[in-house]
């Protein structure tokens, strides 16, 4: 029988975000307790009013939404907006949502659901509550500081973040939600670690190679109009913005691994290790991974660096488009028009 899984988003959405949130929502493995918004891609309070009308178009307003940290720790916010545009979703300005307003409060949230774990009684079946942060990790760690023992309920915290040995994103070392928010994902590593929560670190050594390609959306738009109509929408700032930067036709989409990998683990391999991160000078943000062991340190992550790209896009379009038919149906198909592994930088 499937293992049902409850998870709790923290994210800023941003379009990759939205994906992701796409993807929880068509997954029956995955059943979302909350989402949580924290300052990253877009300022804590328009990126929860971006997952509201992305729960709207899935009819889920029932999910509540908490806005989080409008700030960094200690650094001053950079956003991304010229990654995602200024409203986040690719400056296609949707219709706010009148009918529930997001609720104030996230890392009480965060602290309360976790602690709710508690109040189950020995033996109750029950998913596993996970935490998935698809942002800058300052609610988390603002969660931490604040209440460390309630992450013993947390089964899995997954974070999308880091890079191993894949170049940054934003500098020529460092991923972008360690990057915002260094001493925040610093000090969730190295407390996780201390608490016997290593972080599963799904980074751009695995999120570079998910690419959604002008190929792929003209699939999605062939199984669904107006639902492929929607993310061709929304990726199209995204495309522009991934030509000019990396030279790449597409756009590299990295919180949905995330979520796929929190459904189902066999999708990404990796090692544990420990891994901390830079909060100073020009390599602000790397994430130093002690692949070889000179630290001597108990692991406090789990570094994820192989996955199956084919894989991933079949999962990611069976469960957004049943239209499609079954994922050997998808795959057939999608085999003809990825690029095969090793084929792009
Ligand atoms: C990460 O940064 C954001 O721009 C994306 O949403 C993703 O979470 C990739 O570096
Ligand atoms: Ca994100």
């Amino acid at each position: 029988m499937m293992q049902k899984k409850r998870i709790l988003i923290d994210c800023d959405p941003g379009i990759d975000d939205v994906l992701a949130l796409m993807f929880a929502l068509a997954s029956p493995e995955l059943e979302i307790a909350g989402i949580t918004t924290v300052c990253g891609n877009v300022p804590a309070a328009l990126g929860a009013e971006n997952a509201l009308r992305i729960l709207k178009r899935a009819g889920r307003l029932d999910i509540p939404v908490y806005v989080g940290e409008e700030k960094p720790l200690r650094r001053e916010y950079v956003s991304a907006q010229d990654t995602h545009g200024m409203d986040g979703l690719g400056e296609t300005f949707m219709e706010p949502v009148q009918e529930i307003r997001p609720r104030e409060g996230a890392v009480d949230f965060l602290l309360e659901t976790l602690w709710a774990e508690a109040g189950q009684p020995e033996g109750a079946e029950r998913a596993p509550l996970s935490v998935l942060a698809l942002g800058p990790m300052t609610n988390l760690a603002r969660a931490l500081e604040k209440d460390p023992e309630a992450f013993a309920f947390a089964d899995r915290v997954v974070s999308m973040g880091g890079s191993f040995r894949s170049h940054g994103n934003c500098s020529p070392t460092a991923e972008y939600n360690y990057w915002c928010d260094p001493d925040a994902a610093a000090f969730c590593y190295q407390r996780l670690g201390e608490l016997g929560k290593p972080i599963h670190m799904v980074g751009l050594d695995v999120t570079r190679k998910i690419v959604l390609t002008p190929n792929v959306l003209e699939y999605m738009k062939q199984l669904d109009g107006e639902l492929g109509g929607f993310i061709q929408q929304i990726t199209r700032f995204y495309f522009d913005f991934h030509w000019k930067q990396e030279g790449v036709i597409g756009c590299v989409i990295n919180d949905p691994l995330a979520a796929a990998y929190l459904a189902d683990e066999t999708l990404c391999g990796g090692f544990d290790a420990y891994t901390a991160i830079e909060t100073e000078g020009i390599c602000l943000g790397q994430s130093v991974v002690d692949s070889m062991d000179f630290w001597k340190k108990k692991p406090n992550s789990r570094v994820l660096t192989q996955v199956d790209p084919l894989r991933f896009m079949t999962m990611f379009v069976t469960r957004l488009f049943p239209a499609a038919g079954t994922e050997e149906q998808v795959r057939r198909v999608l085999e003809q028009i990825l690029v095969p592994e090793g084929g792009r930088a």
